[in-house]
């Protein structure tokens, strides 16, 4: 008789070997798919997890925008601007100046763009212009229910007034994706329940879940990290709430690599960290580079939209970020599912050590 979880994988290894070789391929082709603007590093919350570390008060440099004209010019001439979707993050992305004269342009070359926001700003103006800038999909992150959320973030009394600027959006038919993010943290673990049924209830129908990263201010609140039951808890959570049916997706964020039988059962197929292969990052100074969460080295630094062209670095540097050895140490190379993971996620990668922060197969009694 099969056990539980052999029974819930969806691929057989030879699919999952072929899937290996696809990623093989992808990472000698690289086709950009995504490029993700972190508009500014100023953000209105003060997050007790930011990966940026991003506060009101931040001194940042905010690129010249006739540069993102330049990016989004040369990438519609070489790739077409139907092939790669547009995310602009942050920082507080609705307090950058000039976002939506980039955003409409974008719209205007044929790009599909997405707003990453914590969605205090939302208010009826705004929500206003992101429809005429042509907004496709609305991101918003909430960290649990009211009390959670605005001590977490650091946002008192904003609850509401988030929740109705996404009950706008949600009424704009011509913004046809409405997600909620969360991560997962200890701060909010033990009302995950009650916010999916409170999500439900709004008639939310796309949610994801991440799990906090030992990155920028979650390093200095160790108090709010994950342990072993709490990972083994979350992706319990994520496969029942799945197989309900109630939200037509509810995904898993990009951290790690999470054995070949929870990859089908929490990521529904099998794992690939993008940065660097269809993924791209254009920081606040302009800086190229491969996704805002991954940990920042000059070294990493690809160039600066200001000076370089942006196809010419994508076309012909990066080269760190596509060598499927990038993050072989002897243990993961000794690994039976090395070639599933080749090394996990870059944004959980410790760039000194050569390894990730951890290996969930350490972790999980259920992986496999
Ligand atoms: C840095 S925020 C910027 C956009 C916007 N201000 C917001 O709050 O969504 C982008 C996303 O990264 C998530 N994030 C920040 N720090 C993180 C960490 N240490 N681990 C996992 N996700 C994190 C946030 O919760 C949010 O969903």
């Amino acid at each position: 008789m099969k056990t539980r979880s052999e029974a819930e994988k969806k691929y057989s290894e030879y699919e999952l070997l072929k899937f290996a070789e696809e990623r093989k391929y992808l990472m000698r082709n690289h086709p950009l798919r995504h490029i993700m603007w972190e508009t500014t590093t100023r953000c209105n919350a003060g997050c007790a997890h930011c990966n940026c570390s991003c506060e009101k008060h931040n001194k940042v440099e905010e690129v010249d925008i006739k540069y993102m004209y330049k990016v989004l010019d040369d990438v519609n001439k070489a790739y077409g601007a139907q092939n790669v979707f547009f995310v602009t993050t942050g920082g507080e992305p609705l307090l950058r100046k000039g976002i939506f004269d980039v955003c409409k342009y974008a719209t205007s070359l044929g790009y599909e763009w997405g707003l990453t926001t914590n969605g205090s700003l939302l208010t009826k103006t705004m929500v206003q212009r992101c429809k005429d800038a042509g907004l496709k999909s609305l991101n918003v992150s909430i960290d649990g229910l009211k009390e959670t959320h605005e001590s977490f973030r650091k946002l008192p009394g904003f609850w509401e007034k988030i929740w109705a600027g996404i009950d706008m959006m949600r009424e704009e038919p011509a913004i046809p994706i409405v997600q909620i993010t969360t991560v997962a943290t200890k701060r909010n673990i033990h009302e995950l329940e009650d916010l999916y049924n409170f999500l439900v209830s709004k008639g939310i129908k796309y949610w994801r879940i991440l799990t906090v990263d030992e990155n920028g201010r979650a390093r200095e609140n160790k108090d709010i990290l994950l342990e072993s039951e709490d990972y083994e808890y979350i992706f319990d959570f994520i496969d029942r709430h799945k197989k309900d049916g109630k939200l037509e997706d509810l995904t898993y964020g990009c951290s790690n690599f999470l054995g070949l039988n929870l990859e089908q059962r929490v990521r529904g197929g099998s794992f690939l960290c993008t940065a660097g292969i269809l993924s791209s990052a254009i920081l606040s100074n302009g800086d190229l580079f491969v996704c805002p969460n991954v940990t920042r080295k000059p070294e990493l630094m690809q160039g600066n939209i200001t000076k370089d062209n942006f196809v010419d670095v994508w076309e012909n540097r990066y080269n760190f970020f596509r060598d499927e050895n990038k993050m072989a140490n002897p243990k993961c190379l000794a690994c039976k599912d090395w070639k599933f993971c080749i090394g996990g996620s870059l944004h959980t990668f410790n760039f000194e050590e050569r390894c990730q922060d951890f290996c969930m197969k350490e972790r999980l009694k259920t992986f496999e």
